[in-house]
């Protein structure tokens, strides 16, 4: 089942992959540097972790993946429009992202902010227009609202928040779950219950055994995302470890430590695996990303 499952993720990163491509302007379209920032954030990197959920998600309940694309390539561009925001000076100050030069330091950082503000626009036209979506107008305002909602200053913009007001400070487990939830789980939640809305009629049991199988897995990524960046390399990272430590961030590693913090990883994806066991075989694809993403080494 492994190898199934391992081309069905390449399978479905590439058609994200090709998404992006072609929903981005060309780089020679005017003004060139703009496209040029944005193609070179969104393309040709990144484990496209959210859009495959997505896909995931939308299989679980029957949808097939032609149908999905656009919000597949949505949910990627508020994620790569976050990252190109989170590595500039006035935010972790990073240099190395991808495996090659965060946006600000191959463009400048005006480029950056303009590249990050421009693809939060572009994924809420994707989803307002893409034909191959093939939904009805409700459909489309309901995943419009939850990205919106998942992105804005009580989702991903205020976990942010949340993050950069922490630096130095001794949060508790509650506080750091609080702000982990917010900067990385929201967009994680709303790119599973969009590909689940895109079922017609879709059974609102269902909706929220997804809901409560995303929220665990969200929270699992940043914990892992956390202890990566103790114990992974740079190389492999294609992102600067230590850079927690090195801005005094509070992580799970840093208040709980290592082990206490991969046990609490694994005991969240048992617990997203639980929210499974109502749907079959077409759920094993949402198993396995639960599954890999603590045990991901990049
Ligand atoms: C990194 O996200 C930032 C977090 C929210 C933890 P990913 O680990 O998904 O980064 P890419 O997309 O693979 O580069
Ligand atoms: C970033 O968290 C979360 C978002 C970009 C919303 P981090 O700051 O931990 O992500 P990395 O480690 O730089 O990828
Ligand atoms: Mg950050
Ligand atoms: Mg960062
Ligand atoms: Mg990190």
């Amino acid at each position: 089942m492994s190898a199934v499952i391992d081309n069905l993720v390449q399978t479905l990163r590439e058609r994200a992959e090709t998404a992006l491509a072609r929903w981005i302007p060309p780089a020679d379209t005017h003004p060139a540097r703009l496209h040029q920032a944005m193609r070179y954030s969104a393309l040709g990197g990144g484990k496209r972790v959210r859009p495959v959920l997505l896909y995931a998600a939308g299989r679980a309940m029957g949808v097939p993946p032609e149908r999905l694309d656009g919000p597949a390539a949505a949910v990627e561009l508020i994620h790569v429009y976050s990252l190109i925001h989170d590595d500039l000076p006035a935010m972790d100050d990073d240099d190395l992202r991808r495996g090659k030069p965060t946006c600000h330091k191959a463009f400048d950082e005006a480029t950056a902010i303009l590249a990050g503000d421009a693809m939060q626009s572009l994924a809420f036209l994707i989803l307002a227009t893409d034909p191959a979506m093939r939904t009805d107008a409700e459909t489309r305002l309901r995943m419009i609202e939850l990205l919106a909602r998942a992105s804005g200053s009580r989702g991903m913009a205020g976990g942010q928040a949340i993050d950069l007001d922490s630096v130095g400070k001794a949060l508790d487990i509650a506080q750091l779950e609080n702000m982990h939830v917010h900067k990385t789980g929201a967009l994680i939640r709303a790119s599973v219950l969009m590909g689940a809305l895109a079922a017609p009629g879709s059974d609102p049991v269902q909706l929220d055994q997804l809901d409560q199988y995303a929220k665990c897995i969200g929270l699992a990524f940043q914990i892992r995302d956390d202890i990566l960046d103790v114990e992974g390399e740079t190389e492999t990272l294609g992102k600067q470890k230590g850079a927690d430590q090195a801005l005094n961030k509070p992580t799970y590693p840093s208040i709980i430590g290592l082990d206490a913090s991969r046990a609490e990883a694994a005991t969240l994806v048992d617990r997203a695996l639980g929210h499974l066991a109502g749907f079959g075989p077409d759920a094993d694809l949402l198993r396995w990303i639960a599954e890999y993403i603590v045990r991901r080494i990049h």
